[in-house]
């Protein structure tokens, strides 16, 4: 049944009508519904014959299937489209989305209902939407289709059409009652949407419906929006036909040459200049009353310790100056945005690679620290900008430039703090987010095992090493710990902790002994178990390149015995490091190294033999014998 099942869905599948056809001969009825219900599941997508069917736009199997076997039009599947995985999708929600009008028109005279939403609130009407078919929404609004149903942020057919640049279908949905004034969870509007993705030609139709000009959740109007996306042609045209007054004016101005200065896709410094003048030109516009800048914060080093330019002559000043203009743009930006917007980073950062690909890593460095304090004091994910550290720390390293040990030292605060905080935000996660939300911590610790690493092979004075040690101390303390319960000490000597592979691992690698050395002097604890009950030391000696590796394994078996590493501790499966040494080499420096005492011969002979020692014993000697 289920492999006959397997052929009734590839043959749906493929649009083989005939095959499809002479599969379902001569079952009795009963079978036949299980064989049409039956939910395939293949590469992602979990549909059933109609579905797929519609999905792929076999519109003769469509037919055959509610035709002759009256299948039900309401089946929901999972289906992928342009990399999206949408669920509780139906026949006619595949065929909208998918563009196949003879299908959605088959399903519809079929009473396939117009206004099923999938789990996230789409309709038919705005799969359409967003693949842009206007006959296909004018088909499904002819039939009853509802224009106002929003998807699950609240986000409507027009907001969609909007962003993805479908004028016509905008001009449908306009002309047929589609409110343009409605906002979505984030407090945007069709405008925002619109004029974010630059598309003039349906700004110009919203507007000319009186779209409002309204603030969204960070704060932004729709002309702001197109000035921070750099959409110079849809900031001209709010600017002609919105009554915005002298201050939003030049503020729109403003930040469009601003963003112009630092941004990848669009990087052009004659608007930057250009935009930039004209607002001083407004602001200078009746000479007698100017319109001053806002009380100016005081200079950021990172921007290069200047102070905004304040009339024309002082921006003519710089007109030829493309370095100080790019640090004009930022500091604009970082006025205008407010220093909590998300946006406001992503140039600085921009603007810092640049530096680094011209091997100006002072600059960049400035303006990365800038950034992830600005990132951090807004409480964002800034795992990326740290691991980007590593990279840029890595590189320099590698290329003998010299690193300063205070921004090791700053980047390092950093990480401690973003370790605290993705461990909250790991606790606070529901499961659907857990295994990114732990993804993510985890790689905070390896970018901080990096960062240590990196430590290792910078030129320090012994107070700089001092505020080093003490940060790695400071996150010691906090004892973090891998999935696999290892702690920051087994996860610097063990071969199997990751290592990023731009640039940093031609610097950083693991085992690493100076790590090692480091972490212990900072406090590490050399008894640590995971979860498995296993010490630092029983992961090292089954590192598996004992010969080429030699010296590390010998640097930190001794590291590790002279902080005190208990030879003779067992883990769960009572194995202590020796029976665990998988190498003749581990084997050899562990004899070597072990000093067996009278205390541990006590201990184990007090476990072995099982002789009750609980409450008549110190307790501490208990914890003691519970080691071995
Ligand atoms: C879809 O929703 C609209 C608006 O609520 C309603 O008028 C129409 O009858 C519905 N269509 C169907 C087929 O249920
Ligand atoms: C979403 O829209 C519904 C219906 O219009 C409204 O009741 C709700 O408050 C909106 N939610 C948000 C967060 O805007």
């Amino acid at each position: 049944m289920e492999s006959l099942a397997g052929y009734v869905y590839k043959a749906a599948s493929e649009g083989r009508v005939l095959t499809l056809a002479a599969l379902l001969l001569n079952h009795p009825e009963a079978e036949t519904r299980d064989l049409l219900g039956f939910v395939t599941q293949l590469a992602g997508q979990r549909s059933t014959p109609l579905i797929i069917a519609a999905r792929n736009g076999h519109d003769k199997v469509v037919r055959l299937l509610l035709d002759h076997y009256r299948v039900d039009t309401e089946q929901t599947g999972t289906v992928r489209f342009d990399g999206y995985v949408i669920d509780g999708a139906t026949a006619l929600w595949c065929a909208a989305g998918a563009g196949h009008f003879d299908v959605v028109r088959l399903l519809v005279s079929h009473h396939a209902n117009v206004n099923h939403t999938t789990v996230t609130n789409s309709t038919p009407l705005r799969a359409a939407c967003f693949d842009g078919r206007v006959d296909i929404v004018r088909y499904l609004v002819e039939h009853a289709a509802d224009i106002g149903i929003t998807n699950k942020y609240n986000n409507t057919c027009l907001m969609i059409a909007a962003y993805k640049g479908h004028a016509d279908v905008v001009g449908f949905l306009l002309e047929h009652g589609a409110n343009p004034d409605a906002t979505a969870h984030c407090g945007a509007t069709a405008l925002h949407f619109a004029a974010e993705a630059g598309h003039l030609d349906i700004v110009q139709a919203l507007v000319r419906r009186q779209a409002a000009m309204v603030v969204n959740g960070h704060g932004m109007t729709p002309l702001k929006v197109a000035a921070e996306s750099c959409k110079a042609e849809v900031v001209e045209l709010l600017l002609a036909h919105a009554d915005c007054d002298v201050a939003s004016r030049i503020e729109a101005l403003e930040l469009l040459g601003a963003s112009f200065a630092n941004d990848r896709e669009n990087y052009d410094i004659l608007k930057t200049y250009h935009y930039l003048y004209l607002a001083m030109l407004e602001r200078h516009r009746d000479p007698a009353r100017p319109v001053p800048k806002e009380p100016l914060a005081p200079p950021i080093e990172a921007y290069g310790g200047r102070s905004e330019c304040r009339t024309p002559q002082e921006l003519e000043a710089i007109r030829n100056n493309r370095d100080v203009l790019h640090m004009e743009g930022l500091m604009v930006r970082e006025r205008i945005l407010g220093s909590d917007n998300i946006d406001v980073s992503h140039p600085i950062i921009y603007r810092g690679a640049v530096y680094a690909d011209n091997m100006e890593f002072d600059q960049c460095i400035k303006l990365w620290l800038h950034a992830l304090r600005l990132r951090q004091k807004g409480s964002r994910n800034t795992h990326k900008d740290l691991l980007r550290f590593a990279q840029v720390f890595s590189q320099m390293v590698h290329l003998k430039e010299a690193l300063r040990p205070a921004a090791v030292e700053q980047v390092l605060g950093c990480s401690v703090l973003e370790i605290q905080r993705s461990t909250a935000r790991m606790e606070a996660a529901p499961e659907a987010e857990l295994p990114q939300a732990t993804d993510n911590y985890e790689s905070n610790l390896f970018t901080f095992l990096y960062l240590v690493c990196i430590s290792t092979k910078t030129l320090c004075s012994d107070e700089e090493r001092a505020r080093i040690n003490k940060q790695i101390y400071t996150l010691i303390q906090l004892d973090p710990r891998s999935r696999e319960g290892s702690s920051l000490l087994h996860l610097a000597i063990s071969s199997s902790t990751p290592v990023d592979d731009f640039h940093t691992n031609d610097v950083c690698s693991f085992p690493s002994a100076q790590v090692t050395k480091l972490l212990l002097d900072c406090g590490a604890n050399v008894n640590a178990v995971d979860r498995e009950g296993n010490s630092p030391l029983h992961v090292i000696v089954q590192y598996h390149r004992p010969i080429s590796d030699f010296l590390t394994l010998h640097a930190i078996i001794i590291s590790l015995v002279e902080a005190g590493a208990h030879t003779d501790m067992t883990n769960k499966q009572q194995k202590t490091p020796l029976d665990r040494s998988t190498t003749g080499v581990s084997e050899i420096l562990l004899k070597t190294q072990m000093k067996m005492s009278l205390k541990c011969l006590a201990a184990r002979a007090v476990r072995q033999h099982s002789i009750s020692y609980r409450q008549q014993i110190p307790s501490s000697l208990e914890e003691f014998v519970e080691l071995h």
